[in-house]
């Protein structure tokens, strides 16, 4: 029987691959980083299955997909699925929920602790040779006791609380769409205004999906809300904040320091004024970003991808999509 085919544009593991081959034929595409909507178009023309992260899916893309069933992403966020033109093409689509949680959660602890205790700049002053003194031109921010503001209590939200609350005794505020009574009980965590908030907090963290409603949500007057002490986290998507208004906060000292892993372009533009500031940790979008957590995302997704083309239904199909 002829197997179906899956156009795969991420690498994967051998054994992930192993599994896809199994059921479906593959169209390795893998090798190069991007491909321009023309190469897309033409490369889909065939594909029951697309197994990929990042790569925007929309109306114009899915004009030329006649037999695509599925998009499987490997990744969490679908910010890059018009689930409007998928709809109305009857594509499904699947992504990676759960098992990244805990190592993004890890990251977010290591952004707070690194901006907090300003260990990347430290680490560059003695090895640069400029350890003369050790006076409060050392010193840094606590991270035990202060209180943190979780913008959005989704499950990475839920984990980073978790090692928060328990780990360094920190109080929790959060908002969220919806209030999260279990969430108030495990962690003590207490719902508050955006607005509130910001005021509150010693640590601000967004952690909320890349939607038209959330684009943006963290602007020049958000920054002028928070503490001066104040640290700003995103691991999220670099799209929820205005990187123009945050590089103001930081130039006019509103906030104390900021910590990324994601940025509005990405890779960021290598002129971008955040690489220079010294109270900014800049990392290259890697929250989930471990061998074995990698390995589990690109399982889940074939698993979702093989479902889709024969005629399964996936587990992790995304919210937007679900009949
Ligand atoms: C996710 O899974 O959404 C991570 O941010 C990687 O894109």
């Amino acid at each position: 029987m002829k197997k179906p085919k899956v156009l795969i544009l991420k690498k994967l593991p051998k054994e992930v691959e192993c599994y896809i081959s199994e059921h479906c034929e593959i169209m390795d595409h893998s090798d190069a980083e991007t491909h321009s909507p023309e190469q897309l178009k033409l490369l889909i023309a065939d594909a029951e299955g697309l197994l990929q992260s990042g790569v925007r899916i929309d109306e114009e893309l899915l004009k030329h997909a006649s037999h695509l069933k599925i998009v499987s992403n490997i990744s969490v966020g679908y910010n890059n699925l018009d689930t409007t033109a998928m709809k109305k093409y009857g594509v499904i689509g699947t992504h990676t929920p759960d098992v990244l949680d805990d190592t993004v959660a890890d990251l977010v602890l290591a952004l707070m602790l690194a901006a907090a205790r300003r260990t990347v700049e430290l680490d560059n002053l003695v090895k640069q040779g400029g350890w003369e003194k050790s006076d409060e031109s050392l010193f840094g921010i606590d991270v035990h006791h202060a209180t943190l503001g979780v913008i959005g209590m989704g499950r990475i939200g839920e984990a980073i609380a978790k090692r928060a609350r328990f780990g360094f005794d920190m109080n929790i505020l959060y908002t969220n769409r919806n209030r999260k009574p279990e969430v108030e009980e495990k962690f003590e965590a207490q719902f508050r205004t955006q607005e509130q908030l910001l005021r509150e907090s010693d640590f601000v963290l967004v952690m909320a999906p890349l939607t038209a409603e959330t684009h943006h949500m963290i602007r020049k007057e958000h920054f002028t809300l928070m503490k001066k002490t104040a640290i700003f986290i995103n691991a999220s998507r670099g799209q929820l904040v205005d990187e123009k208004a945050l590089i103001e906060a930081l130039e006019e000292r509103l906030i104390y320091a900021a910590a990324l892993d994601v940025y509005e372009q990405e890779p960021v533009d290598t002129n971008n004024p955040l690489l220079t500031m010294k109270n900014v940790i800049t990392l290259p979008h890697i929250g989930s970003a471990t061998a074995k957590t990698r390995f589990d995302m690109a399982m889940m997704a074939a698993r979702n991808v093989v479902a889709g083309v024969t005629g399964q239904v996936p587990l992790n199909i995304v919210p937007e999509l679900k009949s």
